[in-house]
């Protein structure tokens, strides 16, 4: 289908919320901003998108993915920049992700002119949500959810394309501590590890909420077979800084999320002439460096994290205490490299920035 911006119908408020949200403290997920586009899908295409006040569903009971979960989401962010430029990071590669997602979860694809033209023409009217201050943004979250009101097991027919944003603060605001999980498993090869639905976070709710009693922020997963080598964090990519080279682990299976920073991280540091090497991470390895001294640094990668530095590190009772964050070199570079370019306050050499 071709949507052409003139088809996307606006109506918009004129009860403006903007006026609730204290700008000097913006917290991650708590406010969503005046306006939400939203387009169906049936009989085999997509209706033309329409832009309309925040507000929400009405769906049956019976709808297909509130019992089976066939829903697949993504994280995007819009940055103000200092002469006022609503800019988003690398949005066509996000929309790239959730055709992927989609195709593994038997829903379809989501056109470039619904998902691209719309979340711009959405960002250019709320484009007073996106905050100004350092370390915040306008979070973009674009969903589709199969919509059919028929309770048997199938494919759905009916989808629901929406995306709503909200003005964020950082996800987490202090270091994390990270417990390394040897009994649960997030994602097996075959499984739906790389995708974006939603299932891969539901099931990690209860292993979190376990490992949040005992103290911990979040669970580095470890593989299913042997428990041995390392995934990912479960809102996170994860890189580990060992002597001089960083090591994440590889995408080429299907277990992990192929993460937007995760690229933009390892593109930057190679730029820089780093070492970055992408393969499978024992935990025995990441001991072993912890034990020679080589673990230099430890973090997290996502849209709503950024760069999460890893303060410490706990596997069975070995707990691995990193170095003070504040004399990290290569995740401190990182974190402002990356947002000198988010907020336009750098040459943007790599065309990952979208002028709204
Ligand atoms: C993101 O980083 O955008 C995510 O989707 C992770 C989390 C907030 C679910």
């Amino acid at each position: 289908m071709s949507v052409s911006p003139s088809v996307i119908k606006v109506n918009k408020t004129e009860n403006s919320r903007l006026h609730e949200v204290d700008a000097l403290n913006i917290n991650f997920g708590k406010h969503y901003s005046d306006h939400m586009l939203i387009a169906y899908y049936e009989n085999g295409q997509w209706n033309p998108p329409e832009i309309t006040p925040f507000h929400n569903l009405y769906l049956s009971p019976a709808t297909t993915f509130f019992h089976y979960g066939q829903a697949i989401f993504e994280g995007v962010k819009a940055y103000k920049a200092p002469n006022g430029d609503a800019l988003i990071f690398r949005p066509y590669d996000n929309w790239k992700r959730m055709n992927r997602s989609a195709e593994r979860m038997a829903m379809p694809d989501v056109p470039q002119e619904i998902f691209i033209e719309g979340m711009r023409q959405l960002i250019a009217l709320d484009h007073k949500w996106i905050p100004e201050s350092e370390d915040t943004s306008l979070y973009i979250r674009p969903f589709m959810l199969a919509i059919d009101e028929f309770i048997g097991v199938r494919p759905a027919e009916k989808f629901m394309f929406i995306i709503i944003t909200s003005p964020a603060g950082p996800y987490y605001n202090h270091p994390v501590s990270i417990y390394v999980q040897d009994q649960y498993v997030r994602a097996f090869p075959g499984g739906i590890g790389f995708t974006k639905a939603a299932g891969n976070y539901g099931m990690s709710m209860y292993p979190t909420r376990e490992i949040k009693k005992m103290g911990y922020d979040q669970i580095l997963w470890t593989d299913g077979f042997e428990h041995k080598y390392v995934q990912e964090i479960g809102t996170m990519n994860v890189f580990f800084v060992i002597g001089d080279k960083v090591i994440t682990p590889d995408i080429n299976t299907d277990v992990i999320l192929e993460g937007v920073t995760r690229d933009s991280v390892i593109t930057l540091l190679r730029d820089k002439g780093v070492t970055v090497e992408e393969r499978q991470l024992s935990i025995d390895e990441i001991e072993e460096a912890y034990k020679a001294g080589q673990l230099k640094e430890a973090f997290g990668t996502g849209t709503a994290a950024s760069i999460a530095p890893i303060y410490q590190l706990t596997y069975h009772d070995d707990v691995m205490t990193l170095p003070a964050v504040e004399t990290w070199e290569i995740a401190n570079w990182l974190k402002q490299e990356l947002a000198d370019i988010r907020y336009g306050r750098k040459a943007d050499t790599h065309g990952w920035t979208f002028k709204v």
